[in-house]
């Protein structure tokens, strides 16, 4: 196998990989009835090496999206954006809305706060990065997708490589200073669509503290924790601090380390880790067309740095959505 960790010994489920350093394609899950413990573990296993496993055609529904994900541990929910008597979108405070669909079931218009604020999902981001406590896993499940050669494709980006292969002098700089980032929402909307978002001054809100370098627990391997939502190094210099964000994000990106998932039908079930990789939605000539029906769980990670700097006390910041 080219260029991966050890040959796994798995005997339920069936890997095919995807690109040279990370990304699977797991077959051989049955989604009719409880998924069996063993092939979970084995699941598990497989995201501790590839860090992204695509499964097609899971033919799971809302619920059994939500039960599924609860075995990954503590679900993360949509209170802190539920203001102003803003209703939920989908039956759990669970799922999180990845898609382009507005409260009356139109594709959302282009000039509407919240396809200005899905701009910000097409920059490289870690879920979640912004919560005191970050996310370990993602579940995104297809329920509709726009029809073929329109995009809506999502990519993700191997931050373990990107650590590995980090160049001497950029290595030998974060090493020495170990860097916490502090991440915001707010900085990765007004990245996304910065006209649309000029008011909105992300230095107003509380920011998350994340190391910049952390050990990816389930492989051992350490990895880059940067991202979109990263607004500056604690301690540095403001030009200091975005250059070696920009080298960062740049090093992480390259397109060795990058790879793009597409969607081929509903039912198609992505799961990703976001403490080891980046991902960012592809947008695409479907946007303002076509329907994109795309809901997400997101994990609350249980590694020893899960609040990373942060208070446990600290609460996450949400976002006022008014359309
Ligand atoms: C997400 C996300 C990308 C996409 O759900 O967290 O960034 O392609 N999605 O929808
Ligand atoms: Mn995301």
């Amino acid at each position: 196998m080219p260029g991966l960790l050890t040959e796994p010994d798995f005997k339920h489920i069936t890997v095919k990989e995807l690109h040279p350093t990370f990304v699977a394609e797991i077959q051989g899950v049955d989604f009719s009835t409880p998924v069996d413990p063993e092939v979970f573990s084995e699941i598990k296993e497989a995201l501790a090496i590839y860090g992204v496993c695509v499964i097609r055609s899971t033919g799971l529904d809302d619920t059994r999206h939500v039960e599924f994900s609860r075995l990954f541990g503590d679900l993360d929910d949509i209170k802190p954006y539920l203001t102003g008597g803003r209703k939920p979108k989908f039956p759990y405070l669970e799922l999180f809305d990845a898609g382009n669909i507005d409260d009356n079931g139109e594709v959302v218009k282009l000039d509407s706060q919240r396809a200005h604020y899905n701009k910000g999902n097409t920059l490289w981001h870690i879920d979640s990065s912004f919560n005191p406590r970050r996310a370990s896993y993602s579940l995104l499940l297809a329920h509709t997708i726009p029809p073929p050669g329109t995009g809506g494709s999502t990519f993700f980006a191997d931050t373990r490589h990107a650590y590995s292969t980090l160049p001497s002098p950029l290595k030998h700089q974060l090493e020495s200073n170990n860097y916490t980032a502090a991440h915001s929402l707010f900085h990765s909307r007004k990245l996304g669509s910065p006209a649309y978002f000029a008011d909105l001054d992300p230095t107003q809100h509380k920011m998350a503290l994340h190391k910049v370098i952390q050990k990816h627990e389930p492989s051992g391997r350490m990895n880059l924790y940067v991202g979109a939502h990263a607004h500056h190094l604690v301690g540095v210099g403001d030009e200091e601090s975005k250059r070696l964000l920009k080298e960062c994000m740049e090093w992480a990106t390259r397109e060795e380390g990058v790879c793009e998932v597409e969607w081929e039908q509903e039912g198609d079930l992505v799961i990703w880790d976001n403490r080891c990789v980046m991902h960012r939605a592809g947008g695409g000539s479907f946007e303002g067309l076509w329907k994109r029906d795309m809901r997400r769980t997101t994990v609350h990670d249980d590694s020893s740095t899960a609040w990373g700097e942060n208070d446990r006390r600290d609460v996450k910041v949400g976002f006022n959505m008014t359309s």
